[in-house]
């Protein structure tokens, strides 16, 4: 088991990472000080709960643990405020109070709802990340919980730091493996935007990371938790250097704004993003070609697309990229990257720039 311990906002708290992890939980929970009179309140959905919920609760009763357990409907459409308070009058049925704990066991979509839960159940509670996707280790770090409204995603949320988090690689087993290749995506991302080396092990350790070798996995996820967490303590609320972390996300968001969310995955998408915003910084910021080939070449060898098939008018694109939150006063805004592990955010973008990419990442 490897510990990484991140520091964000006067805040310290460990990430567990590694195989077995969760049949350490009632050990790692008494270590930390959480006592049985503690009332704790399991948060997963429909797919996780039967597989790893229900043997959990069992395990952490068995240690002397109360334990409530809450399920939603697995996938997007459960990040909605309703569902917050369906589980919320869970937590209060379950006599949950203000010195209970939440525990998120699930991808990312759990992740941010209990953590959602935890941040708003009586103004606030301690939660615990227990994260079952590759993606999901994204979002263990940087204390980002939210749900999504009618009009957008994450629209409604808050900073929230989990008091730990436990990552147990043997549950990637029973993730699909579009899944795994989505979630290898971000950890792409990680490296693209700031570790030379980092890129170098991935390119080297790929095979092994789609067979879920599980030291290799262990290795990946917390030096790409440990990339996130160095950018995220400087910088808490998003007000600088963290919108590095959108590298790829402007043309991914678009992707997935003009598809309704239905053709690409989030990871599929952001890495033609990357693709895209690579070619975008060889011609703005003078980035060697190199960089196109090395981006192309890593995702390529993690299974990640690089193009987009879909005969979607530019139009549509460009419009769902104004609408991208970085853009101020109309005027586009990218990640780039002047080389390879050295981004920046670049405003004013003019149009043709990035309607000549478009063409280039379209097969
Ligand atoms: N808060 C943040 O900083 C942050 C960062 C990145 C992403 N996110 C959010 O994360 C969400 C996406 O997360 P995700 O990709 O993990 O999606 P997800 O939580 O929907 O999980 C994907 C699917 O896999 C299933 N699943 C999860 N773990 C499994 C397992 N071990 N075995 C079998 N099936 C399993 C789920 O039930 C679901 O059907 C988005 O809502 C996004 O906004 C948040
Ligand atoms: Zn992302």
């Amino acid at each position: 088991m490897k510990t990484l311990l991140v520091d964000v906002a006067g805040h310290r708290y460990p990430i567990r990472i590694g195989q077995g992890t969760h049949q350490l939980l009632p050990q790692l929970l008494t270590e930390n000080g959480i006592g049985k009179e503690r009332m704790l309140m399991l948060i997963s959905d429909s797919h996780v709960a039967p597989l790893y919920g229900l043997p959990m609760q069992a395990s952490l009763q068995a240690a002397g643990y109360q334990v409530g357990l809450s399920v939603i409907p697995p996938g997007e459409e459960s990040k909605k405020l309703s569902v917050v308070e369906q589980v919320i009058g869970d937590c209060l049925r379950f006599g949950l109070d203000r010195s209970s704990l939440v525990l998120a066991l699930g991808g990312g979509v759990v992740g941010d709802l209990a953590g959602f839960v935890a941040a708003t159940y009586m103004r606030g509670i301690p939660f615990i990340q227990l994260p079952t996707t590759l993606l999901a280790h994204d979002s263990s770090v940087g204390g980002k919980v939210g749900v999504n409204h009618a009009l957008g995603k994450n629209f409604i949320g808050a900073f929230h730091q989990p008091l730990m988090v436990v990552f147990d690689v043997d549950v990637l087993a029973s993730l699909p493996a579009r899944e795994v290749v989505s979630g290898l995506a971000e950890v792409a991302k990680h490296a693209l935007i700031w570790d030379v080396s980092f890129v170098e092990w991935l390119e080297a350790h790929a095979e092994a990371l789609l067979a879920l070798d599980p030291e290799r996995m262990t290795e990946a996820i917390y030096r790409g938790c440990e990339i996130k967490s160095a950018i995220v303590s400087q910088d808490e609320k998003e007000l600088g250097i963290r919108a590095i972390l959108n590298y790829g996300h402007t043309i991914g968001h678009a992707l997935e704004a003009v598809s309704a969310y239905q053709r690409y995955t989030h990871g599929e998408a952001i890495a033609i993003g990357m693709a895209g915003a690579a070619r975008l910084s060889v011609r703005l910021l003078g980035a060697p070609e190199m960089l196109v080939h090395r981006t192309e070449q890593l995702l390529h060898r993690l299974r990640l697309p690089i193009r987009y098939t879909e005969d979607w008018p530019q139009q549509a694109l460009l419009d769902a990229m104004k609408k991208d939150k970085k853009v101020r006063g109309g005027h586009y805004a990218f990640v780039l990257a002047k080389q390879l592990g050295q981004v920046e955010l670049v405003r004013g973008i003019a149009e043709d720039q990035i309607t000549q990419v478009l063409k280039e990442i379209h097969a």
